[in-house]
């Protein structure tokens, strides 16, 4: 069977990743589970830069096909701020509940027609005879005037989905999967996949 690594330490990520890719006739393995932990400087300034950095530095190092992701938000009204520095913004340690409620001070006097926001999702797959393919998506939605919902984790609370009519904080994790930035770019990189293992 197959080895595939998915290079993060996210748990979130790798129960969502196992659930879309769980037809597929392949060992997945977490980047805990193959006994990794490799210090890799995200220092691209696109989402695909990043996604890239990550498949290719674990692919060299164990040899195997990986899969990797970089994501976050970009709100218009703040020129696609935080984008690429999503967890980053404001420090890596600060709160959601502090960078949510500075997005929404930021936007306090801005209307709906300028609340556009999106998250955005690149998965990248290096295999080790050197190609590296990815796929990139996207959920767009509108920055809401307060905080709302406990579920998911990171900008849901503030990441409203008008055809929802609610924050995707308050979507069910099946919900979410189902039209997330990650959700979509996963299947994407599925189908990819199945044509070359
Ligand atoms: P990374 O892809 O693990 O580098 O994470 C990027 C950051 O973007 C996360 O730490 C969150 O702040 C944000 N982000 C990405 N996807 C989501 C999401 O589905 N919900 C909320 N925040 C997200």
């Amino acid at each position: 069977m197959k080895k595939i690594i998915f290079a993060t330490s996210n748990e979130g990520k790798m129960k969502e990743i196992k659930e879309i890719l769980k037809d597929l006739d392949i060992d997945l393995i977490s980047l805990k589970e193959a006994g990794l932990n490799p210090d890799i400087d995200e220092n691209g300034k696109t989402f695909e830069e990043n996604a890239i950095i990550k498949a290719k530095v674990v692919m060299e190092l164990t040899g195997e096909i990986v899969l990797a992701d970089d994501s976050g938000l970009e709100v218009d009204y703040m020129d696609k701020a935080p984008g690429v520095y999503s967890a980053r913004f404001m420090g890596e340690d600060t709160s959601y509940t502090i960078k949510n409620q500075y997005i929404i001070d930021q936007l306090k006097a801005v209307k709906e027609e300028e609340r556009s926001a999106r998250f955005v999702c690149v998965i990248a797959c290096a295999f080790p005879e050197g190609e590296v393919i990815t796929s990139r998506a996207t959920i767009e939605g509108i920055i809401a005037n307060q905080i709302c919902g406990t579920n998911g984790f990171g900008y849901d609370p503030i990441f409203y989905v008008p055809e929802y009519r609610c924050t995707t904080a308050e979507m069910l994790p099946e919900q979410k999967n189902k039209i997330s930035h990650r959700g979509k770019a996963l299947r994407d990189i599925k189908t990819e996949l199945m044509k070359r293992i």
